[in-house]
């Protein structure tokens, strides 16, 4: 959500900005703009609702020369999204321009009380007051340091930001600062960058440094940056780490989009996040920074995550409670955050599913979970996001960018890696022997070859993803961790189809949703062979009967659903009923994207959503 990208250096601003906004495009926005300085001390703008695409249109007629600036890509939340409101915005002598990622939640005071001191705005956005008090800090106790301004501005804000700015009376010179949106700096041969996250910058550097809340860098041509803490410390040895990953891996590398590209890469992701795990004292899982006896004390685990995170919650809830003999609650968390009489015992540990590791309720609620005394183990795929950095432990599922907005590799792998904590606690509280975890661990080592034997058979979704042509709404039906799956596939449909899509659990079906199904209605039944095939089966059958088609996700070898169902998409045998979820679901993912594109829709970029919610 929202996307921040500031340079200065030796280069020409404009296009860096426009690249690096290009990056970040994935995070979900619907207005974008650059303001550059020149030498001279000329501040030159150009923004427009609508794409990045649109912007360097408008940027290569306007041609704004300097070599700093700042750019930004806008996802609404006060204003709608219009030319006027996308950012940069500027003061009001038009000399300090500033983007920003956040809410300021008291930006109606700061506004009202800054109007009657005659500050005229031009916006309908909260980001608008912040320049506005920089102007009144700069023209004031700060007089010539900017980086001062800014603090100073910052002081006055409730809410999240993370800001950068310029300004016209010291070319060459950029200020950012945070609190509670991402931001990091990278300082190179070319100058000093900063971002939103680390994607812009994988093309410029492997090394970047994070800024703590309230830090304020100033970053200035030669490459310097000066970070400065909320006491006014300068900040020696600030936190930095290295992107794994080199910048070809955010490319799209000849696939059509990323989505295709993240599905394809899910048996690589896998086979990365296993490496080595396997010890002789079971699961290798030094992240936990928990000992043995510490692990066995734990006596009930909530897991907090929002969309897909939470369907990888729902079935790490039954990996943990089958293996380790743990209780498991698995909380929205949206919904936690607004549950006042939530209980906790003396031992509960909280773990925290979340890819971006920037979701605000996700970082709401760990927090709150941290408050009731609870120790936080964060599964996040983003190197130093907040998440991590608040989490007494973080396992990274090293599953590489994901760019395409709806979850899919990431998805996978944040269900693998909440199988190896389960196997660690299982092992640790003696619920389970080596040999057992052991056997579990070979089988999850079987599931990179059974993704690619279900990418294999792609063919099967497209064909059934003609199923789809036309239609409205559609149901997903599954039981036990099938449910779970029926609800994942539901999700990605509705996200990059905006094709209505319901998910039940099988047998909840007869008590209201099938008062849906008429002729050719599609339904997909996701029945591989397990405990409870033959009751799912029954389900179909309701289904068929009242003119439902049929879209089965079964196992090879299942005559009767081959007889049933109109359509069926072939998984193979797996070794364990807590494979199957990871194996199925490409399936589903596939399917998604088939019936999207066939609708014609923009697979990696679908309207409303945005890849990191960091606004409540
Ligand atoms: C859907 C999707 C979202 C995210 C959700 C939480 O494909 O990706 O539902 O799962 O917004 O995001 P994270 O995992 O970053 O906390």
């Amino acid at each position: 959500m929202c996307g921040v990208v500031g340079y200065t250096g030796r280069k020409q601003a404009a296009a860096w900005l426009l690249d690096g906004l290009a990056t970040l495009e994935y995070r979900g926005y619907d207005s974008a703009g650059i303001q550059v300085v020149s030498s001279s001390g000329n501040l030159h703008g150009v923004k427009c609702a609508g794409r990045v695409a649109d912007l360097r249109e408008r940027a290569a007629a306007a041609n704004p020369e300097g070599t700093c600036g700042i750019g930004h890509t806008r996802w609404a939340t006060h204003g709608a999204p219009t030319d006027r409101n996308a950012h940069p915005h500027l003061d009001g002598s038009g000399r300090i321009a500033v983007v920003h990622n956040g809410i300021i939640e008291n930006f109606q005071e700061l506004k009202r009380e800054l109007m009657a001191t005659g500050h005229q705005f031009r916006s309908d956005t909260d980001t608008e007051v912040i320049p506005h008090l920089i102007q009144e800090a700069w023209e004031g106790p700060a007089k010539g340091d900017l980086a001062m301004a800014v603090r100073n501005a910052c002081d006055r804000l409730e809410g999240s930001w993370a800001v950068a700015c310029v300004c016209a009376d010291v070319p060459g010179t950029l200020v950012v600062t945070r609190k509670g949106s991402p931001l990091v700096v990278a300082s190179t041969d070319d100058g000093a960058y900063a971002a939103s996250d680390v994607m812009p910058l994988a093309d410029v550097t492997s090394h970047v440094l994070q800024l703590n809340d309230y830090d304020v860098a100033t970053l200035t041509s030669d490459g310097a940056i000066r970070i400065v803490d909320r006491d006014g410390r300068v900040v020696d040895n600030p936190t930095s780490f290295d992107i794994d990953w080199d910048a070809s891996a955010a490319k799209m590398g000849g696939y059509s989009d990323f989505m295709a590209k993240e599905i394809n890469e899910q048996p690589e992701a896998i086979e990365r996040l296993l490496k080595d795990r396997l010890g002789e004292h079971g699961i290798e899982l030094d992240e936990l920074s928990l000992s043995r006896s510490e692990l066995a004390a734990i006596d009930k685990i909530v897991i907090i995550a929002c969309g897909t995170s939470y369907h990888v919650g729902l079935i790490a809830k039954v990996a943990i409670e089958r293996w380790a003999k743990v209780p498991v609650a698995v909380e929205f968390a949206s919904e936690f955050n607004y549950n006042e009489d939530y209980l906790v015992t003396d031992h509960t540990m909280c773990l925290v599913i979340t890819q971006s590791g920037e979701t605000a309720d996700t970082l709401a609620a760990a927090r709150r979970m941290r408050g009731m005394g609870c120790t936080v183990f964060a599964i996040t795929n983003v190197l130093g996001s907040t998440a991590a950095r608040e989490a007494d432990g973080t396992l990274y599922i090293q599953a590489g960018p994901e760019v395409a907005v709806a979850s899919t590799k990431a998805y996978t792998a944040q269900m693998i890696a909440s199988y190896l904590l389960a196997l660690r606690l299982a092992y640790a509280n003696g619920r389970m022997t080596l040999a057992e975890v052991q056997k579990h661990y070979r089988d999850m080592e079987q599931v990179p070859d059974l993704m690619r034997e279900v990418l294999n058979r792609r063919w099967q979704d497209k064909q059934a993803s003609q199923r789809f042509r036309d239609k409205q709404s559609s149901l997903f039906l599954g039981r036990n961790v099938s449910s779970t799956t029926a609800y994942e596939g539901a999700l990605k449909l509705k996200e990059i189809s905006y094709l209505h899509a319901e998910a039940y659990p099988s047998g909840e079906m007869k008590h209201g949703p099938i008062s849906l199904i008429e002729g050719g209605f599609p339904v997909v039944a996701i029945v591989p062979a397990d405990h409870v095939h033959d009751k799912t089966v029954s389900n179909i059958q309701e289904c068929l009967a009242r003119g439902a088609v049929v879209i089965a996700v079964a196992t090879d070898g299942d005559e009767k659903i081959a007889k049933m169902c109109q359509e069926v998409l072939w998984v193979p045998q797996c070794p364990d009923q807590l494979i199957v979820p990871a194996v199925s679901v490409i399936h589903l993912q596939l399917l998604a994207r088939y019936v999207a594109r066939e609708r014609g829709y923009d697979v990696d970029k679908p309207r409303n959503l945005a890849k990191s919610v960091t606004v409540e």
